[in-house]
């Protein structure tokens, strides 16, 4: 099958089709995620909370998601894959985001990168853009932010928040992202900036009318011990399955029923016997 591409995701918001997009931070789950046939990954900063156990994303550095994204990009043959650029890594200047973006590009096969915020940031976009690296942009509720956002809580409620937020999805479409993600924002707003943009919506608690979906792949298989969102639908809970699992392999131990035969190798008896 044909890699997804920049171009995929274009075509596939022109034709109606919805983009799926799930997060992965190793090799093996980004091989699972592209057998099952998933258009785009995103090596998110949540790695920070989901992998790394800090209480938020501003921890994670440029280094953190390098050696990530590297791993995820060993598993793909299709699935495009986006990483996220941390907190501080292009916010100082657009200098700076561009180098940090372009080692991203460098040291990864990553195909994009990922910026959260609005107006504030669509100069170091267009910078981006400007080297020849795609950026796919992030509003709403934009977790490096969450000391300045007060908690995690719906975004763009009131008049002021949804007319900036309009305003700054169309400053980050004009900067030249190529998609965009919406998080934690009501059903209808984000319907109408789907409609507004050209470029493609990806929503997690955005409502049904984004023109593609995003979940962090933890919460979908219910392996996150802590905080699950409203918006999150648990197809699985794995960690129920893995302590049964992992129970059984404790009890086959202790009892002495693990390893069997069929796990355990031999030698020869004549050789055994000069050992004694
Ligand atoms: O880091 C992440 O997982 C994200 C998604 C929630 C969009 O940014
Ligand atoms: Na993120």
């Amino acid at each position: 099958k044909d890699k997804v591409t920049t171009a995929t995701v274009k075509q596939m918001k022109a034709e109606g089709k919805p983009i799926t997009m799930l997060t992965a931070y190793d090799y093996s789950m980004a091989k699972i995620v592209d057998d099952a046939g998933i258009d785009m990954i995103l090596v998110g900063d949540s790695l920070g909370n989901v992998v790394l156990g800090y209480d938020s994303s501003l921890p994670v550095t440029m280094d953190d998601m390098i050696h990530h994204a590297k791993a995820v990009c060993r598993g793909i043959s299709r699935t495009m894959v986006v990483t996220d650029m941390p907190f501080l890594s292009y916010q100082v200047s657009k200098e700076d985001a561009v180098r940090n973006a372009g080692r991203i590009m460098k040291e990864t096969e990553s195909q994009a990168v990922k910026l959260e915020g609005g107006k504030e940031i669509a100069e170091a976009v267009r910078a981006i853009v400007n080297a020849g690296i795609p950026v796919c942009g992030h509003l709403g509720l934009t977790p490096q932010s969450i000391n300045q956002l007060g908690g995690f809580k719906v975004q763009g409620k009131d008049i002021a928040a949804a007319r900036k937020m309009i305003d700054d999805a169309l400053a980050i479409e004009e900067a030249g992202a190529f998609c965009l993600v919406l998080e934690c924002v009501p059903t209808p707003l984000a319907k109408l900036i789907t409609e507004k943009l050209q470029i493609p919506t990806i929503g997690i608690g955005a409502g049904p009318y984004c023109d593609g979906q995003v979940l962090v792949i933890y919460d979908v298989l219910g392996l996150y011990p802590r905080f699950t969102p409203k918006f999150v639908k648990k197809y699985i809970n794995l960690q129920e399955h893995v302590v049964d699992a992992l129970q059984q392999y404790r009890e086959e131990v202790v009892a002495r029923n693990f390893p069997g035969p069929e796990h355990s190798f031999t030698m020869s008896d004549e050789v055994l016997k000069k050992l004694y």
